[in-house]
């Protein structure tokens, strides 16, 4: 069993880190295998809407989201984290999620997914909302801890301060790994996927 988590910030060991980290020694703990995975700082460009994902699997754009693409194929979980700029996602992870989502119904499906992020102040409720969003309608099992996934802080020493937002990190990871382990034992005594119906596409005008 393994869990990526995502690092969509700019710094690779900053705020938002700190929160991953938390979360990855929960699942750890638990014997869950698990990898950071930095986005980095150069520009990702957001998705071109070309369609060549949907036909060959990756993008056009040889990038980090690639790189990611591949990792994710032996991945039972996720756990994607950006600060908040301006009451949202990063552009970065933005740009990043729009191209890894999209058209990947099949790698994601009745995968695990969470959401978390990291603030000085306020706007993290909406940038949460926002990174959830993406797992909410790829058919994956979006997990919950004891309150919504935030820590508050302007570097890492600030968040180490934020003992409920580092708990709430824990308890995502406990939650985590116990819902792994649920569907690997349902997997081996039979339980079989969802059934999945053919797509019905409309667009309101037909
Ligand atoms: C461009 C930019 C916009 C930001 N906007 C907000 C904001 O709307 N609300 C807030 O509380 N913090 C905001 N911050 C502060 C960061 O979200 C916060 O310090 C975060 O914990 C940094 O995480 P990191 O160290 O992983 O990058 C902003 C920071 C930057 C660089």
């Amino acid at each position: 069993m393994k869990v990526i988590l995502v690092n969509g910030s700019p710094h690779q060991d900053g705020c938002t880190n700190r929160a991953l980290e938390e979360v990855q020694k929960s699942l750890n703990k638990n014997g869950v295998d698990t990898e950071i995975f930095w986005i980095g700082n150069k520009p990702i460009s957001g998705c071109l809407g070309c369609g060549v994902c949907v036909k060959e699997g990756k993008c056009v754009i040889d990038d980090k989201v690639n790189e990611f693409l591949e990792k994710a194929k032996k991945a039972d979980g996720f756990v994607f984290g950006s600060p908040v700029h301006f009451a949202a996602m990063s552009g970065a992870l933005s740009s990043f999620m729009d191209r890894v989502f999209y058209g990947r119904g099949n790698l994601f499906a009745n995968k695990l997914a969470a959401g978390v992020v990291s603030c000085r102040r306020g706007g993290a409720t909406a940038a949460f909302d926002e990174v959830n969003k993406y797992f909410l309608m790829s058919n994956m099992i979006v997990v919950g801890s004891s309150y919504w996934n935030m820590v508050h802080g302007s570097n890492k020493e600030q968040v180490e301060k934020d003992e409920e937002g580092l708990q709430t990190m824990r308890h995502l990871g406990n939650n985590m790994s116990w819902l792994l382990k649920s569907i690997e034992a349902g997997r081996k005594s039979g339980v079989e996927l969802p059934e999945k119906e053919k797509p019905i596409k409309t667009n309101f005008i037909r």
